[in-house]
């Protein structure tokens, strides 16, 4: 059984399918939440399934060793960014290697990088007429959104889309996909 970390600074919804998704099979567990936002959703959420949830401030997080610990501490194997604001220290990334994955809201490399974030990311899809958005689950590599992707799926951008409709029609993809795909990753771990 592998131990999960996801870290995450919202609402947490993507958090919560991959917790009861797991709750439900014998491959791994969430073993804990790390959020750089107390009031932040993720941290009810957790609450709710009994999962250990830890907080720590930006600079914690690139000053100090406390995340890193934590992970050592929870026997953390395999780490899971879910709506993460944050860069990860090289630290982590050196530490753990490809047993980091993340998922952004469009098709990678288009609408990634600094700024696209949330329902900005729809924003600018739909600002820029495409035709076609969808999800990127990637590796990651300490370079914002530019890890090596692992699975990408699409969603039409329909006539008369908001970034509302849009962003709803993705994270139906999100929990569709984002739980199996970090399964499919952690059965690869040696
Ligand atoms: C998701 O759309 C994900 O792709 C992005 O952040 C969002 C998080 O949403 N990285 P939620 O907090 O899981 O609802």
């Amino acid at each position: 059984m592998r131990n999960i970390a996801i870290f995450a600074s919202g609402t947490g919804t993507n958090a919560e399918r991959i917790i009861s998704y797991f709750q439900a099979g014998n491959t791994a567990r969430v073993r804990l939440i790390l959020c750089n936002k107390s009031t932040a959703g993720v941290v009810e959420r957790a609450k709710k399934y009994g999962i250990e949830c830890q907080i720590f401030s930006p600079a914690e997080l690139k000053e100090t060793s406390l995340v890193l610990d934590w992970l050592e501490e929870y026997e953390i194997d395999y780490i899971v960014l879910a709506g993460f604001l944050l860069l990860l220290p090289s630290v982590i990334i050196d530490r753990y290697g490809d047993r980091i994955v993340n998922i952004h809201p469009s098709l990678l490399p288009k609408f990634g990088g600094k700024g696209m974030y949330g329902e900005r990311v729809h924003a600018a899809v739909i600002e820029a007429g495409e035709s076609r958005s969808g999800i990127t689950i990637h590796h990651v590599n300490g370079q914002l959104d530019e890890g090596a992707v692992i699975f990408q799926a699409e969603v039409p951008v329909l006539p008369g889309d908001t970034p509302e409709t849009l962003a709803a029609r993705i994270h139906e993809l999100e929990y569709t996909h984002y739980p199996r795909i970090i399964e499919q990753e952690i059965l690869k771990i040696q």
